[in-house]
C-alpha cells in the first residue's frame, strides 16, 4: 500500500465518519487510531490521533472484541461500564473494513447507553418500591382479618379496634393507587402545556381554608400573603395538588415537630413581570442538604417512618415536581438544617 493511497484514504474515512452523527472512531491494522469524529471525541477526550487505542480507551472487553473481529472478519460487539468519575456504560460495534478500495481498517461504533440503563434501573425500582409499600399494609389488613375470623371471633371490643386499624390500613392503600394513578396521568400529558386561565391567589386561598382543621390540630399558625390576583395558563386541579402537597408537608414536617419553636407556614406569592413566584416556608427542623437533590424523586423520604405515620405515600413531591414541569414551571428547594424549608415553585404567567 503507497503512502499517497494511504494518507487520501485517511482523509476521506475521517470526513466520512464527521458526518455521522454516532461516535465513531477508526483503527488501522496495527491498532492506531486514524480517525475520530466529534460525537466520540467528546464521550472520550483521551482518545488522540496516531495513538494506540488502547492509550485512550482502556476497556479490556473493547481491546478484546477488536481482536476477535480482526481474527474473524465478522463485526462483533461489546459492552463496558465506567465507574468513574460518573458511571458510564457503553455498548460498541467493531466492524472489519478489508479488501483492495480501502487500506484495512477497523471501524468503532459507539453507543451512549447510560441514560437508557438509569431509566431502566429506575423503572425497576420503581416498581419493588410500589410493590413493596402496598404489601405492608395489605399484610396487616390479612392479619387483623385472620384474627378476626380465628381468635377474636366473639371478642366485641377487639373487632372494634381492629376494624378501625383496618379501615387505616385501606385508606392508606387507596391513597398510594390514587397518587400512582396521578402521577402516571400527568407523566402522561407531561408534553402538553395547560393553558386554562388560572388564578393562582384564588388557590392559595382555597387551600388556605381546606388546610386550615389539619393546621389546628397541629397548632400550626397558616400566613398567607398575596396580591389580588395572578392569572397563570394551567390546570386548576393540577395547580391545587401542587400547593396542597406542600403546604401540608410544611405542616407535617416543619412546623408541627416538636422542635419547632416557630409554628408558622408562610404563603407567598409575588407577580414578576413573566412569572410568579410562590414561596412555602416553615420554621422546622429543615432538610440536610444530603437529601436536597433526591426529594422529589418517587418514594424518597428523609424518615419513612414519619411519613408513614403521618399518611404520607413519599409521592407527594414527584406529583408536585411532575405538574410543574408540565406548567414550564421551576421547583426549587432550600434549607438551613435546623431553621426550616423554603419550597418555591416558579410559573411563568398566563400568555408568557
Ligand atoms: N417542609 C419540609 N420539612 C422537612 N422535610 C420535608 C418537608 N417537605 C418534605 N420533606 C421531606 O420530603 C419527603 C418527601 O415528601 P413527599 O414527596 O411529599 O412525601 P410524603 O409527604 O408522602 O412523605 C418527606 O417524607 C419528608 O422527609
Ligand atoms: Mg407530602
Amino acid at each position: 500500500m503507497d503512502k499517497d493511497r494511504s494518507a487520501r484514504d485517511r482523509v476521506i474515512v475521517g470526513r466520512l465518519i464527521d458526518a455521522l452523527p454516532e461516535a465513531v472512531i477508526v483503527i488501522d491494522a496495527a491498532d492506531r487510531v486514524s480517525a475520530v469524529n466529534a460525537p466520540a471525541q467528546a464521550l472520550f477526550p483521551a482518545v488522540r490521533p496516531d495513538d494506540l487505542l488502547a492509550r485512550g480507551l482502556r476497556a479490556p472487553d473493547v481491546l478484546d472484541a477488536v481482536t476477535r473481529a480482526r481474527a474473524s472478519g465478522h463485526p462483533e460487539r461489546a459492552t463496558w461500564l465506567e465507574r468513574v468519575p460518573v458511571e458510564r456504560y457503553f455498548e460498541l460495534s467493531v466492524a472489519v473494513m478489508d479488501g483492495a478500495a480501502f487500506e484495512p481498517m477497523m471501524i468503532l461504533t459507539l453507543h451512549d447507553l447510560s441514560e437508557a440503563r438509569r431509566v431502566e434501573r429506575m423503572r425497576v425500582d420503581f416498581v419493588a418500591n410500589a410493590s413493596h409499600e402496598l404489601r405492608t399494609p395489605l399484610a396487616s389488613l390479612l392479619g387483623f382479618v385472620e384474627t378476626l375470623q380465628g381468635p377474636a371471633r366473639e371478642d366485641a371490643h377487639a373487632r372494634i379496634k381492629f376494624l378501625g386499624i383496618m379501615r387505616e390500613q385501606a385508606q392508606r392503600m387507596t391513597r398510594l393507587v390514587d397518587d400512582l394513578l396521578s402521577l402516571s396521568r400527568i407523566e402522561q400529558n407531561l408534553h402538553l402545556r395547560p393553558q386554562t386561565p388560572v388564578d393562582m391567589v384564588s388557590i392559595l386561598r382555597h387551600i388556605a381554608d381546606t388546610l386550615a382543621p389539619m393546621a389546628r390540630d397541629n397548632d400550626v399558625v397558616l400566613k398567607v400573603d398575596a396580591p389580588a390576583a395572578v392569572i397563570v395558563g394551567g390546570d386548576r386541579d393540577e395547580l391545587l395538588r401542587v400547593v396542597e402537597n406542600l403546604v401540608e408537608n410544611a405542616i407535617k414536617y416543619g412546623a408541627s415537630e416538636q422542635t419547632s419553636a416557630d409554628r408558622r407556614v408562610e404563603i407567598t406569592l409575588v407577580a414578576q413581570e413573566r412569572q410568579c413566584v410562590l414561596s412555602v416556608r416553615d420554621h422546622g427542623p429543615g432538610i440536610a442538604p444530603e437529601h436536597l437533590p433526591r426529594l422529589t424523586e418517587r418514594f424518597y423520604r428523609v424518615d419513612a417512618g414519619l411519613s408513614r405515620a403521618k399518611g404520607g405515600t413519599g409521592l407527594g413531591l414527584a406529583i408536585v415536581k411532575h405538574i410543574v414541569a408540565r406548567h414550564r414551571g421551576r421547583l426549587g428547594i432550600e434549607s438551613t438544617p435546623g431553621a426550616g424549608a423554603t419550597f418555591r415553585v416558579t410559573l411563568p404567567l398566563k400568555g408568557r
